[in-house]
């Protein structure tokens, strides 16, 4: 990455006049505070993370899984972080480094709402107020978290505007953000947004890695040949993949939501998935030069997951880049796919995957046998949030998840 947060042509600070103050600020900060741990604020950090967070989280060997595709498959259980998914390294990372930087109030979007989540326990357990925006779509589809972020003591801002998913939240909470730059911090969620936000949640996920990396090497003495992570805005895949990217040994994939199928319909503006690094080009958005969903006019498009936290039309930049590369294998799995594989984790190996992780797992269906002798997946979160979405979308499309489901699904409704 060069000091203008650029990899090769992709990243950038593209912001309102009004945000650079705070943007100078914030990259101040994690020039100081995250890279050259300023105040020892890194062992702080690491401190809270494992107190509070829960880490480090174990590797575990997929007995099930390594049957059936002919190859050792590990799980990096992020499932067990507090709050159930990754999105806490990130979020309680950037709460305390808001606190170092003496604001007073923290803004946040959420999409699946498990960053909303997790930046308002972070808030709850440093005792920053905080706000959380969110899609009036995803509101109503991530209803526990709702709940969650409300017990919290967080206010939630649902979003009406456009089809009430991730992309309005985050127009929204930079709307609030450049009204109160002064006292507020915003916490991204993933890694987009102008640098340093890429930069910066990489450096905070990349635990992922880091401790995975240091796991394998004990358990079995090598690397993976693989690394696979599925991949929304990008941040667990970043965090999983960040400290293997100088092992040219080890292959890494980034699955997205293939959505209902890989079309894109101009006229409509709507993309049924999300499959940016794949079928994505070049653009602006929230703030960076990536690879996002558009029309000829450069209009954003609707994009669709069955999973909410991968429905985004856009994707972190130094994904685009390594994808650009030719350093990182973008794949997608559709909703029926991703459903399949949630079903197969759960009854398999006794884990109840995040939707958005389903998606990793369908991939490993489909390529499994090819990927090497030693994969490692990781289940960026656990599926309790999904489980209304997943009863009414297998009922729906008829799955056979050995049981019957319309039992389930009549309470639902
Ligand atoms: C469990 C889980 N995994 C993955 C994602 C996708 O986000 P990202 O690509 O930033 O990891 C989300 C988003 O909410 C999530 O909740």
């Amino acid at each position: 990455m060069s000091s203008d947060g650029m990899f090769g042509e992709f990243g950038g600070q593209f912001v309102p006049e009004a945000l650079m103050p705070a943007i100078e600020e914030l990259t101040d900060a994690y020039d100081r505070y995250v890279q050259e741990n300023e105040a020892g604020f890194m062992d702080d950090l690491q401190s809270h993370l494992r107190s509070f967070g829960g880490r480090p989280t174990p590797i575990q060997r997929a007995d099930q899984l390594s049957e059936r595709y002919g190859c050792e498959v590990y799980l990096k259980r992020e499932d067990l972080v507090h709050g159930g998914a990754h999105k806490l390294n990130n979020a309680l990372g950037q709460v305390l480094l808001a606190q170092y930087m003496d604001k007073e109030r923290i803004i946040a979007e959420t999409g699946a709402g498990q960053h909303g989540t997790a930046t308002t326990m972070s808030c709850a357990h440093l005792g920053m107020p905080c706000e959380i925006y969110m899609g009036r779509h995803d509101v109503n589809r991530q209803r526990p978290n709702v709940f969650r972020m409300r017990l919290n003591g967080a206010t939630v801002n649902p979003v009406d505007i456009g089809r009430g998913t991730l992309k309005e939240a985050i127009s929204e909470t930079m709307r609030d953000w450049a009204r109160t730059v002064e006292t507020t911090h915003y916490v991204i969620g993933s890694v987009v947004g102008p640098h340093p936000y890429p930069a910066m949640v990489r450096d905070f996920q990349s635990v992922i890695g880091r401790e995975a990396k240091r796991q394998l090497r004990e358990e079995i003495g090598e690397l993976p040949d693989a690394v696979v992570a599925c991949a929304g805005g990008g941040s667990n895949a970043m965090g999983s993949f960040a400290p293997f990217v100088e092992e040219s040994s080890v292959d890494l994939h980034a699955v997205e939501a293939g959505g209902s199928d890989l079309s894109i319909d101009g006229d409509t503006g709507i993309a049924p998935n999300s499959a940016t690094l794949s079928i994505g080009t070049r653009g602006v958005l929230h703030g960076s030069h990536t690879k996002i969903l558009q029309d000829e006019d450069g209009q954003i498009m609707e994009s669709h997951s069955v999973s909410a936290g991968l429905d985004y039309a856009g994707v972190g930049p130094e994904l685009a880049a390594l994808v650009e590369s030719g350093r990182l294998t973008a794949a997608t799995v559709d909703d029926d796919t991703a459903l399949e594989a949630f079903h197969r984790l759960s009854q398999t190996e006794g884990i109840i995957p995040a939707l958005e992780t389903a998606h990793a797992f369908g991939y490993l269906e489909a390529h499994g046998e090819a990927l090497g002798d030693t994969v490692l997946v990781t289940v960026s979160g656990r599926g309790d949030k999904d489980l209304e979405t997943v009863i009414e979308e297998s009922h729906r499309r008829e799955l056979d998840v050995g049981f019957d489901l319309s039992v389930f699904d009549a309470e639902v409704q």
